[in-house]
């Protein structure tokens, strides 16, 4: 626990900012549940398939390649390997047919794969890389997967606080290639706020107590970090963590409340952080700026082919 963490205290959930995964999750039974992890080689994603597994939980475990997803499984845990390239649709797809043939209702899915401020504009399908890989990617595999959400499902994605530091409009809808302008911590903050307003539409979309949430996990060093400059990252790596960042366990808790706790089945649509509801930007409850982004996000699927 950083310095930080010892000095705050809980929200009204009765967890906080230094709560674990493990400790949000204690007395919770699994067995039975099959879930989907994103991301789930690394830093927070590693650790949430680690506590639902410790919960009794089957996870689909979902990775670039299905050896790094075989590789970081728990040993003796149920896990379910799959190969899922965020950014290529192909390999989205593959997923979404392994994930159909392995079967199963699914309990719910944890979106936690992502990347963070490339230093130079990528693109995808036309589409800047951080959006493809954070929005498009889990909108491809998700969307195509409601079918087999069990009643009561949850779908949990990975936002940031730094969504925040998006384009003022929020999401550039006429310029989702960057085309225009480019600025790294700008086009992640979009990509987060995407994730954040997928959430939203598809929490007023679900039934039969299906819901969708969006996390900011807190600021944790992780391979997240791997595209800042060498200064930021020492700080990130090293100075960070005793002073005011939070552990692994401490930023897996939020994801893991949303994704299992009794109190956050009935949130809708919200975002969370510190395991308790926070505010997000105004962009971020914009329900008419979710639904075009829905919009506009099926018409690039659609291209993909
Ligand atoms: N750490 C923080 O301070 C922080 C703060 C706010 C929000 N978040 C969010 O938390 C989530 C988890 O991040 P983390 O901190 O745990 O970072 P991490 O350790 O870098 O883990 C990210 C995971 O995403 C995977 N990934 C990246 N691009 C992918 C792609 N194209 N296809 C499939 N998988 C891909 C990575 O796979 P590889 O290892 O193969 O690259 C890795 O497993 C992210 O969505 C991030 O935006 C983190």
């Amino acid at each position: 626990m950083s310095l930080y963490g010892m000095l705050q205290g809980k929200g009204p959930s009765g967890f906080g900012y230094a709560s674990t995964a493990e400790e949000v999750t204690a007395g919770r039974d699994l067995a039975g549940q099959t879930w989907i992890v994103t991301g789930s080689n690394s830093g927070l994603g590693e650790e949430t398939v680690r506590v639902l597994c410790l919960r009794g939980a089957r996870v689909l475990s979902l990775a670039r390649s299905e050896d790094k997803a075989r590789a970081a499984a728990p040993a003796g845990a149920d896990v379910v390997p799959v190969a899922c390239e965020l950014s290529e649709p192909a390999s989205v797809r593959a997923a979404v047919a392994r994930i159909r043939e392995v079967g199963g209702p699914i309990a719910g899915v944890v979106a936690n794969a992502g990347i963070m401020a490339l230093p130079e504009v990528q693109r995808k399908h036309g589409v800047e890389l951080q959006l493809f890989t954070n929005h498009v990617g889990h909108f491809l595999l998700v969307v195509p997967l409601l079918d087999q959400l069990a009643p009561g499902a949850r779908v949990v994605m990975l936002s940031s606080s730094a969504h925040n530091g998006t384009w003022p409009e929020g999401i550039r809808l006429d310029d989702l290639g960057a085309e225009r302008e480019y600025a790294p911590w700008r086009a992640y903050g979009q990509s987060k706020l995407a994730n954040l307003l997928f959430a939203r539409e598809l929490a007023r979309r679900l039934d039969e107590g299906r819901t969708a949430n969006a996390v900011h996990p807190g600021v944790i060093a992780t391979n997240l970090t791997r595209h800042m400059n060498a200064a930021a990252r020492f700080a990130w790596t090293y100075l960070g963590p005793p002073l005011f960042l939070k552990s692994v366990p401490e930023g897996a808790a939020t994801q893991c409340w949303a994704a299992v706790h009794p109190d956050a089945g009935a949130l809708r649509g919200r975002y969370l952080a510190d395991c308790n509801v926070a505010q997000p930007l105004p962009a971020g409850e914009d329900d008419a700026l979710a639904a075009a982004l829905w919009t506009k996000t099926e018409e690039i699927v659609a291209r993909l082919g």
